[in-house]
């Protein structure tokens, strides 16, 4: 399938998958991009840009394809060194990044300077034509659904992606509760030009989390997220366990008076446990509504492949077909 994200950034499939703490490293980048889709290595998940630049060595030995890195900028008292981040990509001869958490305007000129495509994912339409008028080539609009950080206002992809369609003029991808043929070819039809996933590159074999996360997610319904650290204006849509009820009670209790260092064991830290030793309780992960639509756990390559090949048929068979009756 060809569209203006599979040419922007020289792939056979629309698909990206999302940055991902302690989820996307070189082995889930690599098996999307050797899938024909967008692999991403989350950048902060390296502790160092030494460590960073050795991540983009280690994708490389693993795939040909093009990949590219997620940059997260995080509010923090002490900011990570970004620009040792954004210089071991560029000197790691990284074409494509992914911008999210705030406005990356200050990073644009070395990146467009060094040829590096920017995707930009955001939360809402305002978001999204700043990242625009700064020169970002593309945005990923990731809705209400989504895992992670939704934002604060609420909307989900029904109404999103068609007013970033009205408004935009770069392409954009539909992000948050895609899963399966039927999210790509909605996504098209509201006027993306493909789709991020994250969640549902989660539950893949070579997703390098332990298995424990996989399973939570085949079990999981749509029901059960949860959205964390709302009276922070930090939402996050975790899945809900023993650690994020105890949070939850906690954001009860204490109300506007809430504070972050009150939370903090549920939230600061806990991915390694996680996400390495499958300690499920250990408190707040992301994760999306979308998980109600996985079931199984294939390879990338599978995933991919089946979704295009049902895509393929929805459009030609299942529309068409409307049209033909
Ligand atoms: C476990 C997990 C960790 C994530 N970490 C990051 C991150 O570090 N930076 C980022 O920009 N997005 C992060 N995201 C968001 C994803 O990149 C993506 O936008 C989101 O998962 C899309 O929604 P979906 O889960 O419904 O597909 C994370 C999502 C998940 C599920």
């Amino acid at each position: 399938m060809k569209t203006r994200i599979t040419e922007l950034f020289g792939i056979e499939h629309p698909i990206i998958q999302g940055g991902m703490h302690f989820v996307g490293l070189a082995d889930l980048a690599a098996a999307v991009s050797n899938a024909g889709g967008l692999g991403l290595i989350t950048g902060l998940t390296q502790r160092t840009p030494e460590d960073l630049a050795k991540e983009i060595a280690r994708c490389r030995t693993l795939t040909d394809k093009p990949f590219g890195v997620n940059l997260t900028f995080l509010p923090s008292v002490t900011p990570p060194d970004y620009p040792g981040y954004v210089k071991a990509i560029i000197d790691g001869g990284v074409k494509a990044v992914e911008t999210a958490g705030n406005n990356p305007a200050k990073w644009m000129p070395m990146l467009k300077e060094a040829g590096v495509k920017v995707i930009h994912k955001c939360t809402s339409v305002r978001h999204a034509l700043k990242a625009e008028s700064i020169g970002c080539d593309a945005i990923s609009v990731d809705g209400f659904e989504c895992g992670g950080h939704p934002g604060e206002d609420d909307i989900p992809n029904f109404i999103l992606l068609p007013r970033a369609a009205d408004e935009l003029k770069v392409p954009f991808v539909a992000s948050g509760g895609m899963a399966d043929a039927r999210s790509l070819v909605a996504a098209l039809a509201l006027g993306a030009e493909g789709m991020n996933m994250g969640t549902r590159f989660m539950a893949t074999v070579e997703a390098p989390i332990h298995e424990n996360v996989k399973r939570a997610i085949v079990a999981a319904s749509e029901l059960d997220t949860r959205l964390v650290m709302r009276p922070l204006r930090n939402t996050e849509r975790v899945l809900v366990n023993a650690g994020v009820e105890r949070l939850l009670e906690k954001e009860k209790a204490l109300g506007a008076d809430l504070k972050f260092e009150d939370i903090i064991g549920e939230v600061a830290g806990v991915y390694p446990a996680i996400m390495q030793r499958g300690e499920m309780d250990a408190g707040a992960w992301s994760c999306g509504m979308v998980a109600g639509l996985i079931h199984d756990i294939p390879t990338c390559k599978d995933l991919i492949d089946r979704i295009m090949s049902e895509a393929t048929a929805i459009i030609r068979g299942r529309l068409g077909g409307l049209l033909d009756s």
